[in-house]
Formats: C-alpha cells, sequence, structure tokens
C-alpha cells in the first residue's frame, strides 16, 4: 500500500514536471515555414503564457544551408550562429498584436556569402522552470529558403 501510493505520487509529480515542461516549448512565431529571405529577416520567438514561474537562460538562433544536402535537424547541427544570448519574451504593446504570446524580435543578416536555397533555421532553448528549478532545454527549427 505504501509502496503503491509513493509509485503514485512520484507518478503525479513526474506528470506535473512533465506538463510544465512542456507548457514551456518554445514555438518560431517568423518567418514562416518556407518564407523566403533576401539579406536581413526578423525571427520571432514566442512563449505560452504561463502561470509558473521561468527563468528564461539562453537562446541561440543559427542558419544551416541544406542546398546540397539534407538538413540533419538542430540538435545534431546548427550550422552559422546568428544571435547567441540572453532571451526576454514580453507582451507587445503595438495595437493590434496584443494577441500575440510573449515574444522577443531578432533582426538577423543572413551572412553574405551563404548559399542560396533550403536553409534550416535552428534554435536552442534553455530555461528554468518553476519552484523547484527544472532545467529545460529543447531545439526548434523551421525550413527557410534563401534567394
Ligand atoms: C514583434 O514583431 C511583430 C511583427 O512585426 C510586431 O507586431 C510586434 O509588436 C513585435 N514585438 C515587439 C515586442 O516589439
Ligand atoms: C526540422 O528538422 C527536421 C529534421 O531535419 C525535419 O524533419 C523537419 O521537417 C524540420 N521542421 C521544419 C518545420 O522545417
Amino acid at each position: 500500500m505504501r509502496f503503491f501510493s509513493s509509485l503514485i505520487s512520484l507518478l503525479a509529480v513526474a506528470l506535473v514536471a512533465t506538463t510544465a515542461v512542456v507548457a514551456q516549448s518554445a514555438h518560431i512565431g517568423a518567418p514562416a515555414d518556407m518564407a523566403e529571405v533576401a539579406g536581413s529577416f526578423t525571427a520571432m520567438i514566442e512563449v505560452p503564457d504561463s502561470l509558473t514561474s521561468v527563468t528564461e537562460v539562453a537562446l541561440v538562433i543559427a542558419l544551416l544551408s541544406c542546398a546540397s544536402a539534407s538538413c540533419p535537424g538542430p540538435s545534431e547541427e546548427l550550422g552559422t550562429v546568428l544571435y547567441d544570448g540572453p532571451f526576454s519574451p514580453v507582451f507587445t504593446t503595438e495595437p493590434g498584436t496584443t494577441t500575440l504570446p510573449p515574444h522577443q524580435n531578432f533582426t538577423l543578416t543572413v551572412p553574405e556569402s551563404f548559399a542560396a536555397g533550403p536553409a534550416q533555421l535552428g534554435v536552442a532553448h534553455f530555461s528554468l522552470i518553476g519552484a523547484s528549478v527544472v532545467p529545460f532545454f529543447e531545439t526548434l527549427n523551421t525550413t527557410i529558403v534563401i534567394t
């Protein structure tokens, strides 16, 4: 009986932790998948509006050409780092866009010598979740087309 109740509380803790972690997952709001990009572009990285306390630690945004080989996915290779630093998602106050989730916009520049064609826009995101400070790490990606 004791074993079962501790098992159940263990499962409950695991479930709460998992739910909290899933609920913190960031999203690439822009550029859209397969968007054509030339020169500079804005990457909008969004997080859910959450009741759990979250401390954002770091964000990396990188670009990898997939013109001559298939993209390996961001957990395998990030490529050229375009941004590496703090992440401070906030609500926008711009009229008409206040329904956007907390986010940060990054103005990024495609390196001049970068190959035209499809490229993996990879994101690595690290944060600390909740009062028990659960480390959370994820990678995200989308594909853009360099013109
Ligand atoms: C981010 O960019 C979007 C689209 O241009 C804009 O609506 C929003 O206000 C910007 N957010 C912030 C925090 O500046
Ligand atoms: C992210 O990368 C994976 C692995 O290369 C790929 O299967 C998936 O289609 C990519 N997602 C997007 C939105 O490009």
